[in-house]
């Protein structure tokens, strides 16, 4: 195992090979509990800047994930009153939780431009993304 390279390093690289892979995938981050607060803050991404550096819990698709531990699929973001748009340029977006030892951490977002482009199968190799990524953390 490289050990040479920082988790953020890491996080960051996994972000740039998504999005560029993935054609519909446009902005790809990381969100992680901030300590003990009951917010989210954000980790590495590719993409766009964000000014949503901090999300509290409830607050949009991502605060929304932090209190239901489930994955959460936006076919079209215009339809969902609790959202915070990062981009007018985003139509879709999905958030899968990142579990630790059962516990939610964090966090995968991603963002895409193109309208309903999620399927299961995003949500399955999502899933797997983050447990790879919870044995690095
Ligand atoms: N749209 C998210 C905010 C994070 S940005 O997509 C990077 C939300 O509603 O929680």
């Amino acid at each position: 195992k490289d050990e040479s390279k920082s988790v953020e390093t890491r996080l960051g690289e996994i972000c740039e090979l998504l999005r560029s892979h993935v054609d519909y995938y446009d902005w790809v981050g990381f969100y992680f509990k901030n300590g003990d607060k009951e917010e989210l803050k954000l980790g590495p991404y590719a993409g766009a800047h964000t000014d949503h550096t901090i999300i509290p819990f409830g607050k949009g698709i991502c605060g929304q994930v932090a209190v239901s531990n489930q994955n959460f699929v936006v076919p079209d973001v215009a339809a969902q009153d609790n959202y915070i748009a990062c981009s007018i340029t985003v139509k879709a977006e999905i958030v899968v939780p990142l579990f630790v030892n059962g516990e939610n951490v964090g966090q995968i977002d991603i963002d895409s431009n193109t309208p309903d482009p999620f399927t299961e199968e995003d949500e399955r190799f999502l899933e797997f993304i983050n447990q790879e990524v919870a044995k690095i953390l």
